[in-house]
């Protein structure tokens, strides 16, 4: 079956390169890409001309793979509404607008497959969909972005700069076109909002969930956390709160040494999903990169042309915004760091609180469950302190 890949960077040239190498039934008749690749061996299908593949009727599966959602929703909604069946790996175009696409594709009885959008080589849309379908979910809390982790990992591990990392997960292809979406917790972000609208049941939109990146972390916070086994890790989660209600947030938070997320390092993700009948399912694998992202966009565009007359049932409802809680007043235990506050003033303010032991004179520890503004309001009753860090502690 004829295909056309839509954007020949690092995951659009790792899946033309494994359609070509595999004898999958599946042939790359188009390449879509307005820079030139001289010398590249697939020359002859290379077009700039987005026309060539949506009026050619023997391209059945369109694969999406330039990121970004402008041209990119043109384009898929054009070739959906065309009766082609789009693959992508594009979490921005699927968290923002997923409910429109898969829309536009029951409507034409075509398939819109994004397995790739979350967690890289992992299969976990369709484990999500389909095997855990007999569950509620009632949380799931994954590391979901290979940059930050990658970044993580060397900081801790190696003792590398921020900036040396982020520019060796640049050079093997992990990063975002701008790195901001990393290290600001956006990609994450858009991970979690899709995760949540296939366990949930109605879409959510990044604009509605609360999100903090990896950028204000210290060293001396993976410092003290390592004092007690735990590290820090970019987190994202959403929780049914039984209340009819999710608490979505994405964070940097402290894992504990006995979580299944701690040693989920360098470029891995891991998504623990909780369902009420299952209990705790992982997934793990890795998160991003050229080959492990294409493995899951080649597996979509093969299911795809097996179902090329019958639909996949993937859907979900209209978003809720009523339905995400307010993160602030989720209890939670938080690591807080302060300068200038000693330690009796602390245990008047936080009762039960655990001191974690550092090489500097502030006072790190965590605290007893508070929600976020009990925990800023307690600080603020502590004479002479200064709040340096407050991090949640993962909920996993
Ligand atoms: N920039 C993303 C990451 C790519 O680092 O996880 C995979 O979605």
């Amino acid at each position: 079956m004829n295909v056309a890949v839509m954007g020949y960077g690092t995951v659009g040239s790792g899946v033309v390169e494994i359609i070509n190498k595999r004898d999958l039934g599946l042939d790359v008749k188009y390449i879509l890409d307005l820079r030139d690749f001289p010398g590249d061996e697939n020359a002859s299908k290379f077009t700039k001309d987005f026309n060539d593949i949506l009026t050619d009727d023997t391209v059945k599966i369109v694969i999406e793979t330039m990121g970004g959602q402008t041209p990119a929703f043109d384009f898929v909604s054009k070739c959906l509404a065309a009766g082609k069946h789009v693959v992508t790996s594009n979490k921005e175009l699927v968290a923002e607008k997923g409910l429109e696409l898969i829309t536009l594709a029951k409507e034409n009885n075509v398939n819109f497959m994004f397995e790739a959008s979350v967690g890289g080589g992992i299969p976990i849309i369709r484990p999500l969909t389909f095997c855990l379908k007999a569950n509620n979910i009632r949380s799931i809390n994954g590391i979901l972005n290979g940059t930050t982790n990658f970044i993580l990992t060397k900081m801790i591990r190696e003792n590398m700069s921020f900036a040396d990392a982020l520019k060796i997960a640049q050079d093997n292809g992990y990063a975002e076109k701008d790195p901001t979406a990393d290290v600001e917790g956006h990609d994450a972000c858009r991970k979690i909002c899709i995760l949540s609208a296939l366990a949930f049941g109605n879409h959510v939109y990044p604009k509605n969930v609360h999100c903090e990146g990896i950028t204000k972390i210290a060293l001396e916070d993976v410092a003290y956390a390592a004092s007690i086994g735990a590290s820090i890790k970019l987190i994202g989660t959403a929780e049914d709160r039984g209340n009819g209600q999710l608490y979505i947030v994405v964070s940097p938070a402290i894992v504990m040494a006995e979580s299944q997320l701690s040693s989920v390092s360098d470029v891995f993700n891991a998504v623990l999903v909780n369902g009420d009948a299952t209990d705790e399912v992982l997934f793990f694998g890795k998160g991003a990169g050229k080959l492990p992202t294409a493995s899951a966009v080649v597996a979509d565009a093969l299911d795809c042309m097996e179902h090329d007359n019958n639909r996949r049932p993937i859907f979900w409802g209209p978003e809720k915004p009523e339905l995400i809680m307010d993160y602030q007043e989720i209890p939670n235990k938080y690591y807080i760091r302060l300068k200038g506050a000693d330690k009796d003033a602390i245990c008047a303010a936080f009762a039960g609180a655990t001191f974690l032991e550092g090489a500097t004179d502030d006072i790190a520890f965590i605290s007893n469950e508070v929600t976020e503004n009990e925990a800023r309001a307690k600080v603020s009753t502590i004479s002479n302190a200064e709040l340096c860090s407050l991090i949640r502690v993962a909920r996993c």
